[in-house]
C-alpha cells in the first residue's frame, strides 16, 4: 500500500466499523472458541472488537504491515489481541490451532488466493470455521471498486464471486460453503462466506 493511502486509511472512521465483524459473529457460535485468527489487522479495531466480543478467546491478528496499527487507541477485551507481522499465504502459526479464521475486507487484496485458503484450512482445528466478509464480485460496484483499488491501493485487488470462492474452498478441503448477506440487502455490495474445516 502506498504510504499516502495508509495515512488516509488510518484516519478514516469507516475503517473502525465493526458491523461486518458483528454480522459474522451473529451467524457462528464461537462461545467455546479458545483461539481466533484474523487475517488483515489494518488499524486493529476489528481484532480489538473481537477480543471484547469473545472475552474467553485469544485473538491473533496477522497483517503484512503494522504501519496502520494504533495499539494505544484500541479498547481491548481481557485478553488483548496478539498482532503478528506476516503474509497471509505463509502463516507463522501451528496447524490445527484455531477455532476460527476471519477476514474482513481483506481477501480481495491478498496474493496467492488458493494458498491463503490452504493456509486457513491448515491452521483451523477440525470443525473450525473460515469466515470471509468482502465485496461480491457480481455486484455492479465491483469493477469500479477494483479500478480505484488498482489506481491507489493494490494492483492485486480482485472482487471474487461466490463461485470463485466456493472453488478455492473446495480445493482447500473446506466443506459446508455458504454465502450470506444482510437481510434486505440480498443484492448488496458486501457478502459473508462461511465454510468449515473437515
Ligand atoms: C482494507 S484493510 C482491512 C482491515 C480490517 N480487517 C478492517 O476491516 O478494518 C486490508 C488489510 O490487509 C492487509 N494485507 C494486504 N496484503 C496482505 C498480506 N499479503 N498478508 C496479510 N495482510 C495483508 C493490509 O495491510 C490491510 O491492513
Amino acid at each position: 500500500m502506498p504510504s499516502l493511502f495508509k495515512r488516509i486509511f488510518a484516519r478514516l472512521p469507516m475503517a473502525r466499523s465493526t458491523r461486518a465483524y458483528d454480522f459474522a459473529l451473529a451467524h457462528v457460535d464461537l462461545s467455546q472458541a479458545e483461539r481466533v485468527l484474523e487475517i488483515g489487522a489494518g488499524q486493529g479495531y476489528g481484532a480489538a472488537h473481537l477480543s471484547r466480543a469473545l472475552p474467553h478467546a485469544q485473538i491473533f491478528s496477522v497483517d503484512i504491515t503494522t504501519e496502520c496499527l494504533k495499539p494505544e487507541r484500541l479498547e481491548t477485551g481481557p485478553h488483548p489481541p496478539i498482532f503478528i507481522q506476516a503474509t497471509a499465504p505463509a502463516l507463522p502459526l501451528s496447524s490445527k490451532s484455531m477455532d476460527a479464521v476471519i477476514l474482513v475486507m481483506t481477501f480481495h487484496c491478498l496474493p496467492q488466493p488458493q494458498q491463503v485458503f490452504n493456509e486457513a484450512a491448515r491452521v483451523l482445528k477440525p470443525g473450525g470455521v473460515l469466515i470471509l466478509a468482502d465485496v461480491d464480485g457480481h455486484h455492479w460496484m465491483a469493477r469500479p471498486f477494483e479500478w480505484v483499488e488498482h489506481a491507489f491501493i493494490s494492483p492485486l485487488t480482485h472482487a471474487y464471486t461466490p463461485e470463485e470462492l466456493a472453488q478455492l474452498a473446495e480445493r482447500a478441503g473446506l466443506r459446508d460453503f455458504r454465502v450470506m448477506r444482510r437481510p434486505g440487502k440480498e443484492r448488496g455490495f458486501m457478502m459473508w462466506v462461511f465454510c468449515v474445516s473437515a
